[in-house]
């Protein structure tokens, strides 16, 4: 739905977007990730037809966006990093001017309107000053306003940025539903724990390059093949003495009632090990995968620490 190849942008002497290629198939959340600065909002902009690229392709939908930039304006809902409300409007009057905007037909535009306010739930405060309205609910109304036309693609710069923790779960709540509407999303952040659990997969921008790209599991799979469980028992001292005789393990750390270790191997091995610590005598109380710390991975992969 979204292809992007060899897409450079530069300002000047200066590459913001420096020859990057990623593809979105139809009815992805792709997480857009990456530093300030690193040339999401760029991609995005060219992605809405705001800003050509200097070379390279953008096509949306299929459509090239410098050959056929009314379609895929018709096509994308664009909600930019940062957008204001008009003063003096209620949230009503303003969803229906931009209803007018986008040229919603005239005797479709309440119901639209009204679409737009359930799925946001904004209903409640349609009779509201845009203006007067908290930071999350803003956003929920610039969402709103974006999808007011219905559009298949959505190129959100950053909606999560400034949201209080609850806000930001309504906000991850609402995407997952329209993706699960069908819509093909892109979404950014500069915080990729912010996006790791509602996207079906994650491109990490850096100085204009895509470092890493693909589904978060896949990414930490390349960068920190296999996983780190952690194993509880009282005599740890006794689990290490029989780990470290089986193959394929790493031991990174032994505690007062567990110990950390890297394995290479699937869930079977992972009972096999189980069986052989029981075997040995080491009384096992439990044996759980340690999450990958994404925040950390995502600063060595920006850091430039891994390739
Ligand atoms: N209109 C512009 N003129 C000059 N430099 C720009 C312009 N827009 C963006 N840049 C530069 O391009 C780089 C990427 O910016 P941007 O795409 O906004 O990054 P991000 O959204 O990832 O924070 C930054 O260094 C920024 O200063
Ligand atoms: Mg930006």
């Amino acid at each position: 739905m979204i292809e992007v190849s060899n897409l450079v942008r530069t300002f000047g002497p200066f590459r913001a977007v420096n020859g990057i290629t990623f593809t979105v198939p139809r009815g992805e959340i792709f997480g857009f990730i990456g530093p300030n600065g690193a040339g999401k909002t760029t991609t995005m902009r060219i992605l809405s037809t705001l800003l050509e690229p200097t070379s390279g392709s953008a096509r949306v939908a299929g459509m090239d966006v410098l050959e056929y930039p009314e379609e895929v304006r018709r096509t994308i809902g664009y909600m930019p990093d940062y957008a204001g409300v008009y003063e003096g409007i209620d949230v009503w009057e303003y969803l229906d001017f931009f209803a007018g905007a986008y040229g919603v037909p005239r005797e479709r535009r309440k119901a639209a309107i009204e679409g737009v306010m359930d799925l946001t739930d904004l209903g409640g405060l349609r009779h509201k000053l845009a203006t007067s309205l908290s930071k999350g609910m803003r956003q929920r109304l610039i969402l709103a306003k974006t999808l007011l036309h219905d559009p298949a693609v959505l190129i959100l710069d950053e909606p999560a940025a400034g949201l209080d923790p609850r806000a930001r779960i309504e906000l991850r709540a609402l995407l997952k539903e329209l993706g699960s509407m069908g819509k093909t999303i892109i979404v950014s952040s500069h915080i990729l724990t912010e996006l790791a659990d509602m996207c079906t997969s994650v491109g990490i921008l850096e100085k204009g390059s895509l470092v890493a790209a693909g589904t978060i599991a896949s990414i930490v799979e390349r960068l920190n093949p296999g996983c780190t469980l952690v194993l509880r028992t009282w005599e740890p001292l006794k689990a290490v003495e029989k780990l470290v005789t089986l193959p394929g393990l790493e031991i990174l750390e032994t505690l007062d009632a567990s110990v950390r270790f890297r394995h290479q191997g699937d869930e079977r091995a992972a009972a096999d090990i189980v069986a052989a610590l029981v075997g040995a005598g080491v009384p096992v109380t439990g044996l759980e995968e340690e999450k990958a710390n994404l925040e950390d991975l995502f600063l060595r992969i920006t850091r430039g620490e891994v390739q």
